[in-house]
């Protein structure tokens, strides 16, 4: 069983996605060691509990220094000794130790098709604010690893989603949560976990069979 951790910020409806996924079955081989939330109020922390998972706080708040608040995420980690990370609305910039030390193992969702829509500023509903101030006709969801750059890692899975007249950044963000990040993430998190992933100058490839022991080789060749 792959040891998975999930890092939330807010409403947690992808840790829940994720969570129903495996109580269902459609994700296997995942154990679901922790949630890790940088906001005391999350929904996210809730959702967690609700369902026995251990739910942890970790604020940039109770620290005078940046640094500190990395260490504690870092430490925290350690203590659960996870094969998988998953940031799942995470809105805290993965510290580089943490991308060193867990390299291959950390995988995002992102609200949009990247590399459209993506970096430094793009995060949550302005994400979608954005896409309709473009007037860009089709937007999606994108699941990717994490590695020391802004949404550049390997891109594991993309969702596209139309966008439609009248939409608020509200209501597009509910249909590419409903359309496309909800099925995203599951799918990505049971195809990592049964080796279905490999990585291979930077471009991820996925089977319908096990390619070997799930994050080995991912770890290898990110
Ligand atoms: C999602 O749209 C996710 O892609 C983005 O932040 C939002 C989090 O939503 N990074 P939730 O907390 O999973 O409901």
């Amino acid at each position: 069983m792959l040891r998975t951790v999930v890092c939330v910020s807010g409403g947690g409806t992808n840790l829940q996605a994720v969570i129903n996924a495996v109580e269902d079955g459609r994700i296997t081989n995942v154990q679901l060691v922790g949630v890790i939330s940088n906001n005391r109020s999350a929904k996210a922390l809730e959702r967690a509990q609700n369902h026995g998972i251990p739910a942890f706080c970790i604020s940039p708040r109770d620290f005078t220094e940046r640094e500190q608040f990395h260490e504690a995420f870092l430490e925290k980690l350690r203590e659960l000794t996870p094969d998988l990370i998953v940031l799942a609305g995470f809105l805290v910039a993965i510290p580089p130790a943490v991308v060193r030390e867990y390299e291959g193992k950390i995988i995002n969702i992102h609200p949009s098709l990247i590399p459209s829509f993506c970096g430094v500023g793009y995060y949550g509903l302005k994400v979608h604010e954005k896409v309709l101030e473009r007037g860009v006709k089709v937007t999606g969801a994108t699941v990717h690893f994490v590695n020391d750059g802004m949404d550049e890692g390997p891109i594991i899975a993309q969702k596209a989603v139309d966008v439609e007249e009248g939409d608020t950044p509200e209501v597009l963000q509910r249909r590419v949560m409903e359309q496309a990040e909800w099925i995203l993430l599951p799918k990505a998190i049971d195809d990592f976990a049964n080796g279905r992933i490999a990585v291979e100058n930077n471009r991820v490839k996925t089977t319908d069979v096990t390619l070997c022991e799930p994050s080995l080789c991912i770890r290898k060749s990110v």
